[in-house]
């Protein structure tokens, strides 16, 4: 058995419409154990450099602004194979390719008010971890 973990964030269109508590429920319910969690108004300097990688993205602005409008929840999620089984909770990024009794199947949106950001491998989740929790934040 491999314990690992995966970083996550519950986005606005989410917090907005009082789903942080579904959600979480769902991440308990597939095995995932949240070994931290905050609240926070993310500004646009954290969202920029959270979603660097996107910059020359069409949809990096609209992107940049969604996430900075309402608070997010930044969380730490262990359990085995965190990485996988927390993309196999939240569904396909984009809610119409997603699975029934996903998060995004039953919450999202639209492709960018998609609810949930999860980590896309075990070497992003330690990048994005390390940019939100300081390690005597997480405790398992
Ligand atoms: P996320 O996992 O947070 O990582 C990057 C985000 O960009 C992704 O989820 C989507 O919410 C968003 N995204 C991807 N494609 C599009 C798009 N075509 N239009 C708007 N947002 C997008």
């Amino acid at each position: 058995m491999t314990v690992s973990r995966t970083f996550s964030i519950i986005k606005p269109d989410a917090t907005r419409r009082n789903l942080t508590g579904a959600i979480v429920k769902m991440f308990e319910d597939g095995g995932l154990r949240i070994v931290a969690s905050k609240r926070i108004q993310m500004t646009r300097a954290q969202a920029e450099g959270f979603y660097g990688v996107h910059k020359e993205r069409p949809f990096f602005g609209e992107l940049v602004d969604f996430m900075i409008s309402e608070p997010v929840v930044v969380q730490v999620l262990e359990g085995e194979n965190a990485v996988t089984r927390n993309r196999d909770i939240m569904g396909a990024t984009n809610p119409e390719d997603a699975d029934e009794g996903t998060v995004r199947k039953s919450h999202a949106l639209s492709i960018g008010e998609n609810s949930v950001h999860g980590s896309d491998s075990a070497e992003n989740a330690a990048i994005e971890i390390a940019f939100f929790f300081k390690e005597d934040e997480l405790v398992g």
